[in-house]
């Protein structure tokens, strides 16, 4: 052991996806790729008057569930996916104690319900949307991790076989001035397209049947639903991990036979994914949407249902009545504004989608003081291999917890 190296044991893995461990004078430590139970030893690499990052220089005692990530490019330094020297049980366990300890620590809730989704989630090949950043040299690939270095790949373990092929077909080329470039393929329909800013650099030769471009469409099928998704509007980066979540949100709002006649109200409603999926054809449903993109295909994907597309931000868009209210938020959640949004429609029943456990946290606490009782949360593997989670939390109106 030399001077500068410390060993500490790890309590668990925080949301960011490094270990948590004390310094002997108490400071908490994160420890990039720790996993839970190990004790390693260390190097500071940062650190302040509260806390300090460390990599690890050897690992004294490892956790059993740790595992040579299947990868070759983590090797390399490619930090597109953190937790691939952990087990996929692990992976698992890790993120809904994460999820369970945000909901009790920053939701305040007593012994929360945490579920684990009952699909069968797949661990590899899925990705359908990806955005790659660009090398020196004009190739494709994945930032290190904590750098903006970025490591060329040319086989990326998670990518659908055709966003495969879509990221083999572009060559290294003259590209500067493009930093990152957006893959989106359709497994329904097979399309594809190419999206990169800024749109006036030459990207090189993009293949034969392949949109280019902010308005490039791909048509996605998602739990019998066709869905218009333009390269400038959000999807869900997995066709298999849309579907999932679809099935967890219809479990969440429960059954619409007994929802009220109000409209659901879908905001963040981004396409219409739940809108068009969730609620029965005959149901009216308002979606809530600030981007044009957006906004545009969802028009289009539900101009066969009762639907009213609203482009706005959430936080100002005057509420209605609602049966149910989906909430899809980016990462930074509801947060007060949009809280207060969906306490004014009055909704019996709230589904909230969260990608950030912090946010969803400190959500369920905003949302008790608005009047929304905590049911239940399911987590959703949707980025293996990854920190990243995905969690859908089912909550009632109870009157008795309302200030209104
Ligand atoms: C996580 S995505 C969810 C989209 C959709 N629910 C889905 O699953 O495909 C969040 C969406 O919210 C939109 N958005 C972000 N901030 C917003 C805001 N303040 N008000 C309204 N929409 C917003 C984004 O454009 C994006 O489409």
């Amino acid at each position: 052991m030399t001077l500068d190296e410390i060993t500490v044991r790890i309590d668990k893995v925080v949301a960011e996806g490094d270990g948590l461990g004390r310094l002997p004078d108490g400071r908490v430590v994160f420890v990039e790729r720790a996993l839970p139970g190990e004790l390693v030893a260390i190097r500071i690499i940062k650190q302040s008057k509260d806390y300090a990052r460390a990599e690890i220089v050897r690992i004294v005692e490892a956790n059993d569930r740790r595992v040579e990530p299947p990868c070759a490019y983590v090797a390399s330094g490619c930090g597109g996916c953190d937790l691939q020297h952990a087990a996929v049980d692990l992976q698992r366990k890790i993120k809904h104690d994460i999820v369970f300890e945000s909901l009790v620590r920053l939701g305040k809730a007593t012994d929360p319900l945490v579920l684990d989704c009952p699909d069968d989630l797949p661990l590899d090949s899925c990705r359908t949307t990806m955005r790659w950043a660009i090398d020196d040299h004009g190739a494709l690939g994945f930032r290190a991790q904590g750098s903006h270095r970025v490591v060329s790949v040319d086989d990326c373990l998670v990518a659908h076989p055709a966003l495969r092929e879509l990221r083999h077909s572009l060559a290294p080329g003259a590209r500067s001035g493009i930093e990152e470039v957006s893959l989106r393929v359709a497994t329904a329909s097979g399309e594809r397209s190419v999206w990169w800013e800024p749109s006036d650099v030459a990207l090189g030769a993009v293949p034969a049947r392949t949109e280019v471009g902010p308005q490039g469409v791909v048509h996605e099928e998602i739990d019998g639903h066709r869905l218009r998704v333009s390269a400038a509007s959000f999807f869900q980066a997995s066709a298999t991990g849309a579907t999932a979540l679809v099935r967890a949100v219809r479990r969440a709002a429960g059954d619409p036979t007994i929802w009220t006649s109000d409209p659901v109200i879908d905001l963040y409603g981004g396409v219409g994914l739940f809108a068009l999926t969730v609620v029965p054809a005959d149901h009216p449903v308002i979606v809530v949407e600030s981007n044009a993109s957006a906004v545009a295909d969802a028009k289009v994907n539900l101009r066969d249902r009762p639907a009213t597309i609203v482009r706005s931000e959430v936080a100002r868009w005057r509420p209605v009545p609602a049966s149910v209210v989906v909430a899809d938020p980016s990462r930074t959640g509801l947060g007060a504004a949009a809280v207060a949004v969906v306490a004014a429609t009055k909704a019996p029943v709230l589904v909230l989608v969260s990608c950030d456990p912090a946010s969803l946290g400190r959500d369920v606490g905003l949302l008790a003081r608005a009047g929304y009782r905590f049911e239940y949360t399911e987590v959703l593997d949707l980025f293996p291999h990854t920190h990243h989670v995905e969690a859908v939390s089912r909550f009632v109106r109870d009157e008795r917890l309302s200030p209104l």
